[in-house]
């Protein structure tokens, strides 16, 4: 059973925009376990829930006020039970959402935290006075030059006792204080009560934000303005002891479970320590490096992708990762644009697009994760104006720029080309009004593609991106190279060809994938060899090593 998520496939649910069975515009879980024919169809083996837990949706679920429930706009415990169960008995696993760097600021222990100075929990959250020198509430007088990942100072003034506290995301998600005993006991405490309920495991929310300086210092480059200050929270002194510790006190003599760290700033040395089966600290983590080659010094300023910039990173974490840890795969989540639209075409060349891209990251060694929609060739959305947005780190970054003084155009623009709104339209069941999402009004709009672009038009086609992602699920399943085999990059400098192989004793495998909207031919060292090679993925072409514009192709040597 140990290391079973190495041949697995991960689906990933976002609750809000997968399927509402009530009419009320909004997802929820029977909803889910209504369409799980579909992830059996598709064959994953694994469904990653994203936030179903009681929360005022400040930023999506993301903001939890009781870590034991779950939203009523969701459903129950109960409809949370029965998702689980229809689960297994189809022979997936279920992996919930752990938000544990922070709480909502409605959830009780905040409550508690804030009452007063001299309560118990005060310390179980980051609070601290104005910065030496200053009263609070004036400009600049924060404890700390930290800026919110949702735009703003990462510190709010509580006018009931005049301490600021730290949230690095929204002024209603504070961050927990993970110096705190019991502030670790209370979440192991949370995460044994849902694993004894059944569920098979954990995507970490940020979970390498949970130890800080605990002196808290000014982030660097500030010359008076607000910088992020990660580097006083990114992997910090205590992570790997925490994550250590928490693997004893919840997963250790526990089988089957999966365990995945998002980790935005995560380096390839350090992930190699949280994934290296002998330290028993997690099974994967999710690094941000090839999602950030696209971007500026934030994700709002755009730069065009290179592809050898997007290949040397990926080859890097290969290689770092090949002997000691192992890599998750992702292309997309609820929180980046889409995939085809991002990397690739969502035009003319939409479907050979979504299938090239799929098989590149999916013969990579690692395990894949599918983000709803992703095996539909689900595009972004178009946005009009800023109304047509939903998201607290959209709308807040539009509200700062603006009053800043960009022009209103060119910050909507990078909203359309990174808002994680694009993720977040509703999924694309069939032609009709709402794509089968909803008898309602969805309370996001879904996208007018969804006539041409849904599930049900995919499964009858055998040429679509559905049977496609259905075709790669069951290579990692049967072919031991895909999961197992090591892994080397090709033509690093070559601008338009992603090639690489995949090697288990003497099984080879070439992969070819056309980043480009021209045909190709890839040039490799042994043209030969692969001339003469088994197709194993793609269509038929009288030319092996040539490719058609944005198509990709695996062949067996
Ligand atoms: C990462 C989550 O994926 C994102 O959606 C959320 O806004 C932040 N963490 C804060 O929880």
């Amino acid at each position: 059973m140990s290391e079973w998520w190495k041949t697995a496939v991960v689906y990933q649910v976002y609750p809000r925009s997968f399927a509402d069975s009530d009419g009320d515009g909004i997802g929820d879980l029977p909803g889910i376990t209504a369409r799980l024919d579909h992830l059996a169809a598709l064959g994953v083996d694994v469904l990653w829930l994203s936030p179903i837990y009681p929360s005022p949706q400040d930023d999506a679920g993301y903001d939890i006020s009781d870590y034991r429930d779950v939203d009523p706009t969701f459903g129950s415990l109960a409809d949370l039970d029965r998702l689980l169960a229809e689960l297994h008995a189809r022979g997936m696993k279920l992996v919930m959402d752990l938000v544990v760097n922070h709480t909502s600021d409605e959830h009780p222990w905040f409550a508690e935290s804030r009452s007063g100075r001299a309560m118990a929990k005060r310390d179980w959250y980051w609070w601290r006075p104005p910065r030496a020198g200053m009263r609070a509430g004036d400009p600049g007088a924060e404890p700390t030059n930290w800026r919110s990942a949702f735009s703003g100072p990462a510190w709010e003034l509580d006018p009931a006792t005049g301490e600021y506290y730290l949230h690095i995301f929204s002024r209603k998600q504070p961050d927990l204080n993970w110096e705190s005993p019991e502030v670790r006991e209370a979440v192991y405490a949370m995460m044994r009560w849902w694993l004894d309920r059944g569920v098979d495991g954990f995507r970490m929310d940020v979970v390498n934000f949970i130890s800080k300086d605990p002196a808290l210092p000014d982030g660097h480059g500030a010359g008076g303005a607000f910088v992020t200050g990660s580097e006083h929270y990114i992997c910090g002194p205590r992570i790997h002891e925490f994550l250590a510790e928490m693997h004893r006190e919840v997963f250790a003599g526990r089988d089957g479970l999966l365990t995945v760290g998002e980790m935005p700033g995560v380096t390839v040395d350090e992930a190699r320590l949280f994934t290296d089966p002998a330290r028993a600290e997690l099974d994967m983590v999710f690094q941000f490096e090839h999602v950030e080659l696209d971007q500026g010094a934030t994700k709002w300023e755009l730069r065009p992708l290179r592809l050898t910039d997007l290949k040397a990173s990926l080859a890097r974490w290969q290689a770092g990762l090949a002997d000691v840890g192992w890599n998750s795969l992702y292309w997309g989540n609820h929180d980046q644009p889409r995939a085809v639209s991002r990397y690739a075409d969502d035009g003319e060349h939409r479907v050979r697009a979504a299938k090239m891209l799929a098989t590149v990251l999916h013969m990579h060694r690692g395990t894949p994760y599918v983000y709803q929609g992703e095996e539909l060739g689900m595009t972004n959305a178009p946005f009009a104006g800023v109304e047509d947005f939903r998201d607290i780190e959209s709308l807040n970054h539009y509200a700062e720029a603006v009053a800043a003084g960009e022009d209103p155009e060119h910050v909507l623009a990078s909203l359309r080309a990174m808002g994680r709104d694009n993720a977040r339209t509703p999924m694309q069941w069939d032609a009709s009004e709402h794509a089968g999402f909803t008898t309602g009004t969805p309370w996001l709009a879904v996208n007018p593609n969804h006539v041409e672009i849904n599930a049900e038009a995919a499964r009858a086609d055998p040429g679509s991106v559905f049977h496609h992602y259905r075709r790669l699920i069951e290579l990692r399943h049967t072919l031991p190279v895909v999961a197992h085999g090591d892994f080397t990059m090709l033509l690093a400098h070559d601008e338009r060809v992603y090639a690489f192989t995949r090697r288990l004793g003497d099984i080879e495998l070439l992969v070819l994938g056309n980043f480009s909207g021209e045909p190709v031919v890839a040039e490799l060292p042994e043209p030969e060899r692969w001339r003469a090679a088994e197709l194993l993925v793609g269509e038929p072409a009288d030319e092996p090593l040539m490719l058609r514009p944005w198509e990709g192709r695996v062949l067996r040597a």
